[in-house]
């Protein structure tokens, strides 16, 4: 039996812990310890982080969502990371290039239906057919939107004229994940094969930021051999280097991949999904005004990840507007989500789920990010945040 003192020092401590945790989230400058600290939490103390993190979002960037439909216009892919399931070397997966009617009818969906904005996603290749496709399908969707649709390009690592010729065809913002901003574990995520380089992607960022577009980067989280020290590194990264966006998810393992291997040291998967929510939630409080995606991969783990997400701190979402016979040949992870739903099931199932979380759909807005917007001088020219 314990005593009436145990019992006071027992309150006291408490006390003392719900303080600390209060000085830290009111604190203007999170330190890498704070980071790892705050990533750490659990139970009630979780819940004081996210409602800390959801008025942040609420103060800073409101409570609309912006919709960017997803194309995923092509898995063709030269690289072989490790951890993915359209890497070169899974050989099972039937190959596609989505035709240019095929990839015009969904802008025209997306256009239409007022989205404002478009993500073009692909596999990595560095050819010059490559670069010039793409340059013709950026030309295409400005001529059938009449420059009304915003887009963003994911399509990996290019050389820095590529990315120059994509903006002047049209792009204004791109997607490259920095995967992990540890080089080191970045490197036992990738082949050594003379193709993944950590420099070379770092070096694309700069070259990215430097062309003029909006720029987002990202990591997965639960991979194999990554610690709490390594994503309050990523999240510091992300503020060092200024970014304007972000998508980060779960890891999710893919049996016909080298990771696949490591299975057994993963976090379960509802923990990844609470970590992700917690690095989104820091995120948001690190750079108040950026725009952050609730990714698909949260919706794979559980049918509200993406709803949580939003509730602590994000603010856009990817409806995948890829023709439906093209979705389970575009899986970097088992489980996938949506690849049986054609665009319009998608829409209708969002508009419902965003109600719920009290949000808005921004329909007819770009949904620029507030924080690349502030920056000023970059995109002068091409507009603000209305189509
Ligand atoms: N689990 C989660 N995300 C993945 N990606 C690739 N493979 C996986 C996976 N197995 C992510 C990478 C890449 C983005 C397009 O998809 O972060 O940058
Ligand atoms: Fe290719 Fe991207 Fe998959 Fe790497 S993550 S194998 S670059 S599609
Ligand atoms: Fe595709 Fe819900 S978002 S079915």
């Amino acid at each position: 039996m314990r005593d009436k003192g145990h019992w006071t020092r027992d309150k006291l401590q408490e006390q003392q812990q719900w303080q600390y945790l209060d000085v830290t989230l009111r604190k203007s400058d999170l330190n890498h310890d704070d980071i790892v600290y705050l990533l750490g939490l659990q139970g009630a103390e979780k819940t004081r982080l996210f409602e800390y993190s959801s008025g942040v979002k609420e103060k800073n960037v409101g409570n609309k969502v912006y919709f960017r439909g997803l194309i995923e216009f092509s898995n063709v892919c030269l690289k072989n990371c490790l951890y993915c399931g359209i890497r070169r070397g899974n050989v099972l997966v039937n190959r596609y290039n989505l035709h240019m009617d095929e990839i015009l009818a969904a802008a025209r969906f997306a256009f239409e239906n007022n989205y404002g904005s478009l993500v073009l996603q692909s596999g990595e290749l560095e050819t010059g057919n490559f670069v010039r496709q793409v340059e013709k399908i950026l030309r295409e969707i400005h001529r059938i939107s009449g420059g009304k649709l915003r887009i963003t390009l994911s399509c990996g690592e290019q050389e820095k004229d590529t990315y120059r010729r994509w903006h002047d065809s049209g792009a204004h913002r791109y997607l490259l994940r920095i995967e992990s901003s540890n080089p080191e574990l970045y490197r036992k995520l990738h082949p050594q094969d003379g193709l993944h380089s950590y420099q070379r992607r770092l070096d694309c960022l700069y070259s990215l930021q430097n062309t003029g577009y909006q720029v987002g980067t990202g990591v997965m989280i639960g991979l194999p051999f990554q610690t709490l020290h390594d994503l309050a590194g990523d999240l510091l990264f992300m503020k060092q280097f200024d970014i304007d966006m972000v998508g980060m998810g779960p890891y999710l393992e893919h049996e016909h991949t080298p990771l696949y291997a490591f299975r057994d040291q993963l976090l379960p998967v509802e923990e990844r999904l609470q970590l992700t929510l917690k690095m989104i939630a820091v995120l948001r409080m690190l750079l108040k005004d950026i725009n952050i995606a609730a990714t698909t991969a949260l919706q794979a783990i559980d049918k509200l990840g993406r709803e949580k997400a939003i509730q602590v701190g994000a603010n856009v979402i990817m409806p995948n507007i890829t023709p439906g016979r093209y979705r389970d040949d575009y899986l970097l992870y088992q489980n996938k989500p949506c690849t049986d739903e054609n665009p319009e099931d998608c829409m209708s199932c969002l508009n419902a789920r965003i109600a719920l979380t009290n949000n808005e759909i921004a329909y007819g807005e770009w949904g620029d990010s507030e924080h690349f917007r502030k920056k000023g001088t970059r995109d002068k020219g091409r507009g603000t945040s209305q189509p």
